[in-house]
């Protein structure tokens, strides 16, 4: 077995050794794709593990789990209490947390009501997703080749593993062609969001992302730069927009748990606003970085107090 990425995990309701995570080659989830998860940062502030926007990310895994008409058993408020235990028994000042629900042992077919539903919680440390330098000087993204989910498809609204093998093209495709991301179109050959990040951009003052309807993943860092953004006086719209708005922006960058904000300095080799992080993504990150870092004032309860 490789090298654990922690001691211990949390495995349908008790905290257990990492290798007791192990699952069985007949496990639904291996076969058909049918796992949600999360996603979390959980931040070090003031020498203290604090888990960021907790509430909000399993919401989402609720209704993830409840899509694809899986029962966890589990309360939100229980397993808001089992990440606060992950951290704590790994004893990790800072970390990514990764609530899992998914389909194990049971039945060989593609219905999934057939097998066992499990929920574990795994934590890892993790730095910058994109790159030691990127938030910083930013990353070079190209469009994919590879569309995202059409809405009548798959649910992009639900964080699910099977979701994901749309992510790897892009993620694959964009990384051999020499660039850090890809950003995918939706069905209507619009700007949607990359492999694992939403997408804005910033055009005379105005920030813009694609809006729910364009296959995202409706992302909560998104939501935490809508937020500042207009806090900081900014205009932001949730709209569809053509690729060639890419090419035109004065700035853009893209947003998620992994990456945070990351500046993104050119699109298909076109440089963005000098090739540089512009100022209205360096207020915006500033911001960002200055609450989860405990650095300004948390005025949205976004870290959890209870940790
Ligand atoms: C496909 C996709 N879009 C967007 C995001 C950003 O979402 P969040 O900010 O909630 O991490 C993620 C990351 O979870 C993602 O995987």
């Amino acid at each position: 077995m490789n090298e654990p990425f922690a001691k211990k995990l949390w495995l349908d309701g008790r905290i257990a050794d990492w290798a007791e995570g192990a699952v069985h080659l007949s496990a639904h989830v291996l076969h058909y794709g049918s796992s949600v998860f999360e996603g979390i940062r959980c931040y070090q502030v003031r020498g203290r593990p604090r888990i960021f926007r907790l509430r909000e990310h399993l919401e989402r895994l609720r209704v993830s789990a409840a899509i694809y008409r899986m029962e966890t058993g589990h309360a939100t408020d229980r397993l808001a209490q089992a990440c606060r235990d992950v951290v704590k028994a790994n004893n990790f000042p800072a970390c990514y947390l990764r609530p899992l629900v998914y389909r194990g042992e049971g039945a060989m077919g593609v219905n999934g009501l057939k097998s066992k539903v499990h929920t574990a919680i795994l934590a890892w440390e993790w730095g910058a997703y994109l790159g030691p330098d990127a938030l910083e000087k930013g990353v070079d993204v190209g469009v994919s080749s590879w569309r995202r989910l059409a809405p009548d498809t798959m649910p992009s609204q639900a964080k699910a593993g099977g979701n994901y093998l749309s992510s790897q093209l892009i993620k694959m495709e964009a990384v051999l062609a020499g660039f850090h991301e890809g950003i995918a179109l939706d069905q209507y050959g619009l700007v949607s969001e990359g492999s694992g990040e939403n997408v804005f951009t910033v055009k005379d003052q105005v920030l813009r992302t694609p809006p729910g309807g364009s296959s995202i993943l409706q992302g909560v860092t998104r939501d935490c730069v809508i937020r500042i953004a207009r806090d900081e006086g900014f205009e932001v719209r949730e709209e569809s927009f053509p690729r060639e708005a890419l090419y035109a922006a004065d700035e853009i960058f893209c947003c998620g748990t992994a990456a945070e904000i990351t500046p993104v300095r050119s699109v298909d080799r076109i440089p963005i606003g000098g090739g540089k992080r512009g100022p209205v993504t360096t207020r915006v990150q500033n911001r960002f970085l200055g609450i989860v870092h405990g650095d300004l004032d948390d005025k949205w309860g976004w870290l959890d107090r209870e940790g």
